[in-house]
């Protein structure tokens, strides 16, 4: 597997991060995952601008934005991607000794990673719906940044693993905010609701694609909590991600909705979305 990192492309064997990358002592970094449509970069401008979002809230000072696409595009080549490309990116503060917490006085460059591999379309989870379980939100409140900081979401995917289920939607104070790695959404009277933009989530990119295709075709939708208690009043609920797209969930902790039936708005937006991406 070649990889990008600091400015070369080189077999991942040979990529050597020092023990005193700030990213591997304080996570102190920030990712994107982004995806590709009929070998194309699907909303490359969103995940830029919201890695370019990240990068500023943590102060990290990074500008070489110019060449990254490129980059991407020479690393599914020389990988000789076949299948449509998952690319992981990330930026840390960089690396330097002593170990500090503040920001190092001298200036460092930041440690950059890109990696591409093929992309496993699941379109099981798609077709059938999957299992979510729900979880207490433990992570930080700056959840509008893609931070690698991730323990809390890690400790929840593993519960929802272990518990049969494919993600775990994290509930703060009784609101749900999100999944671990997915946005949210539940449906009830032709209305679709998610939580709103707001630092207590990550705002999905495939969740605005969701909001853009509510508005071109006329359902309503609304940014506001779903309350924990509210949860079986609706009738439909999905998650959002660049790689789950438009997924039904179709139980929620061991409450079978519909009977594992997929909601008819839920099945109208995965239409579009397949739609729209097949002549991406
Ligand atoms: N996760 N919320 C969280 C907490 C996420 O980590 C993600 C993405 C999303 C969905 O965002 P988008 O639609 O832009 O993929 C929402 C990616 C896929 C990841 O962690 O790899």
């Amino acid at each position: 597997m070649i990889c990008y990192f600091n400015g070369q492309f080189l077999n991942i064997s040979e990529i050597k991060i020092s023990p005193f990358d700030r990213g591997f002592l304080f996570a102190d970094g920030v990712y994107e995952s982004i995806r590709t449509y009929n070998k194309k970069l699907f909303r490359y401008k969103d995940h830029l601008d919201r890695l370019k979002k990240s990068l500023k809230e943590i102060r990290i000072d990074f500008n070489d934005f110019n060449s990254i696409e490129n980059i991407i595009y020479d690393l599914t080549k020389k990988n000789n991607i076949g299948t449509e490309a998952l690319i992981y990116l990330q930026i840390t503060r960089g690396s330097v000794f002593p170990r500090t917490h503040s920001f190092p006085k001298e200036k460092i460059s930041p440690t950059v990673f890109i990696s591409v591999q093929e992309l496993k379309e699941n379109q099981e989870e798609r077709l059938n719906g999957v299992k979510v379980i729900l979880q207490e939100d433990l992570r930080w409140l700056r959840c509008d940044i893609k931070s690698t900081s991730l323990l809390p979401v890690v400790l929840a995917s593993q519960k929802a693993i272990e518990a049969g289920a494919v993600e775990a939607i994290l509930v703060r104070d009784w609101n749900i905010t999100e999944g671990t790695h997915t946005n949210f959404f539940a449906v009830r009277d032709e209305t679709v609701y998610t939580a709103p933009k707001s630092k207590l989530i990550l705002e999905g990119i495939t969740r605005k694609v969701v909001f853009e295709f509510c508005e071109k075709f006329k359902i309503n939708y609304r940014e506001e909590f779903i309350n924990k208690d509210d949860l079986k009043n609706f009738n439909e609920f999905f998650i959002t991600s660049t790689t789950k797209e438009i997924t039904p969930v179709v139980e929620i902790d061991y409450w079978k909705i519909n009977d594992g039936e997929i909601g008819k708005i839920t099945k109208s937006l995965q239409t579009v979305f397949q739609k729209v991406t097949e002549d991406y």
